[in-house]
């Protein structure tokens, strides 16, 4: 019945996606810094340019506590993985609050789900994080023990290239140095 309902109602069951497309921002729970409603799912999805990924942390949280954040609860998840949920204000022992922790995407992809149940007990407040997007060094990466460029990589905002020691030029993988002349 209720699924059925859910199909006729749908922007109200399922909620809204919203879409963030900003190098930074900030994210509050529905109401904040007044109490969050019941029943509401909400995703707010973070997209940031290919060569960077997202960090995000938070500097307000309270959401109704409940065994491992069953009913009402905060997640991210980024690239098809889950990397936290939170609930409560503290972390306890089966249940993990953000604190002043920083947590990073797995690709420029990351999503905050927030998700209510139809009753809160105590007055809760919800959640207030920042975002913003951070470069990939990929000159300190390392492949099989081995970095990208084959002799000198150069970072900048959103990227990378290589360069060659003198007497060499650079294959058309952008990466290899081979000798000049061969
Ligand atoms: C937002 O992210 C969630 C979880 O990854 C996904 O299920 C949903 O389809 C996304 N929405 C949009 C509009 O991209």
């Amino acid at each position: 019945m209720r699924s059925w309902l859910c199909l006729l109602l749908f922007a109200i069951c399922s909620g809204t996606d919203i879409k963030l497309k900003e190098m930074s921002g900030r994210i509050v729970s529905p109401g904040f810094p007044d109490s969050y409603p019941n029943e509401i799912k909400r995703n707010w999805n973070i997209t940031v340019p290919e060569g960077y990924i997202i960090k995000i942390y938070f500097t307000y949280f309270d959401i109704e506590l409940s065994y491992l954040c069953e009913y009402d609860y905060v997640k991210i998840s980024s690239g098809n993985t889950e990397i936290a949920t939170f609930c409560g204000r503290e972390s306890t022992d089966t249940e993990e609050a953000p604190g002043t922790k920083i947590f990073y995407s797995i690709d420029n992809t990351l999503t905050l789900t927030f998700r209510s149940d139809y009753s809160n007990e105590k007055k809760v407040t919800g959640f207030e994080a920042f975002y913003a997007a951070k470069d990939i060094n990929e000159c300190d990466k390392y492949i099989e023990g081995e970095s990208i460029c084959d002799h000198h990589c150069h970072n900048y905002l959103g990227g990378f290239y290589c360069s060659c020691r003198v007497g060499f030029s650079l294959h058309k993988d952008k990466m290899t140095c081979t000798v000049q002349g061969i």
